[in-house]
């Protein structure tokens, strides 16, 4: 018998995830001269650049009175706060000076600090770590180091494309990534001529392994029933296409496409803005069809097709689920989407009881599906 789960302890619940790295903004909107406002998981940021063009993440709140340090200035170096002046190094958040305190006041500046933010810049994008919340009433104090770097798109040898894409998705960050691994919408929103139709819908088979923190679909030959694959096929030689999946905790999803020399990646996340707000980011390099002229803006094209079918579904989708309906997975199709549960499930009570993490997948599992 098939399963058939009601929302009963698989509620998408809008709970966002702290101790990762999530992307913030596109690196070529932040300027030098300019400070950049940004949100991350209900968390307001100031981005900038420094002389040298190195990207730092502050909180948007001063620590004296909360202003917002967005409003102050910024001289290269130091954020000055627009309501007392204190200044700020960029970086580190760490004081530099409070400019109502007399020669003879023994106020130890440089211990205060504003909230100060890991910050990495590579594949178009400033990405930010967001650590657990410090317990009330722990002061500001200096940012810790995060446990490892920002995630990057998977690139092979040689030269390559990069492009990226950003769309908002009016819900929560739950409901952004069971669309982004969800097989059974494919016929039904990603309609287009050159791609497929609805009529090409039929049964797949796919083998799925656990892997840290997330899950993979196995390598595997790609589906037939679409036309880029085709010609990919002819392009180069037929059976070495193959394909992989990844889906690892918090946000990301990686998918790699090798045919031969020729290799496509891409890495999509979807940031949990606010509680009841998202933004995916899609990052590919690739280096198929790089002599054809128009090659990249038509891979561009293709995606930005994709990423704009799947926010118009999600945000028709929002209105449906502002009531909060009565929801439920099915048994394979949806399976990715239990996973994704049950990893977050499994990671946070890591976290609350200490050890390892307890994957929920013992092994390597076959779905099966029509789409
Ligand atoms: S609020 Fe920023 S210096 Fe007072
Ligand atoms: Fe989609």
């Amino acid at each position: 018998m098939g399963e058939l789960e009601t929302s009963t302890g698989q509620t998408p619940d809008s709970l966002m995830l702290h101790g990762f790295w999530y992307r913030a903004l596109p690196g070529g909107q932040v300027s030098r001269n300019r400070l950049h406002k940004a949100m991350l998981l209900e968390t307001p940021l100031v981005i900038g650049r420094d002389r040298q063009g190195k990207p730092f993440a502050l909180r948007d709140a001063c620590p004296h009175r909360g202003m917002p340090l967005s409003c102050g200035r910024f001289d290269g170096q130091n954020l000055e706060c627009s309501y007392h002046g204190w200044k700020f190094d960029a970086h580190s958040g760490q004081c530099q000076l409070i400019p109502s305190l007399t020669s003879d006041q023994e106020l130890k500046v440089d211990r205060i600090y504003a909230g100060s933010h890991p910050c990495e810049e590579h594949d178009d994008y400033i990405w930010v770590f967001i650590p657990e919340p410090p317990p009330a009433g722990a002061g500001f104090s200096k940012a810790g180091e995060p446990p490892l770097p920002a995630p990057r798109v998977p690139t092979f040898e040689g030269k390559y494309e990069i492009a990226h894409l950003t769309a908002d998705l009016p819900c929560s960050v739950d409901h952004g990534i069971i669309g982004l691994m969800d097989p059974a919408h494919g016929p039904f929103v990603h309609q287009a001529w050159w791609w497929r139709s609805r009529h090409s819908i039929h049964e797949k088979q796919k083998n799925f392994e656990p892997i840290p923190m997330g899950f993979r679909m196995s390598a595997h030959t790609p589906s037939s029933n679409s036309a880029p694959y085709k010609l990919l096929r002819l392009y180069a030689d037929a059976d070495s296409i193959t394909t992989t999946i990844d889906f690892v905790l918090p946000n990301l999803r990686l998918e790699t496409i090798r045919a031969g020399k020729y290799w496509f990646s891409s890495l999509t996340t979807v940031t949990p803005i606010t509680r009841s707000h998202c933004r995916i980011d899609v990052v590919a390099c690739w280096n198929i069809f790089r002599w054809i002229p128009f090659g990249p803006r038509l891979l561009k094209f293709v995606f930005a097709k994709f990423v704009e079918q799947d926010r118009q579904t999600m945000e028709n989708q929002s209105e449906g689920l502002k009531h909060n309906p009565h929801l439920m997975l099915i048994d394979d199709a949806d399976r990715p989407a239990k996973w994704y549960f049950q990893l977050k499930a499994a990671y946070l009570e890591s976290c609350r009881a200490g050890g390892e993490m307890r994957h929920p997948m013992t092994g390597p599992v076959t779905l099966k599906w029509r789409s």
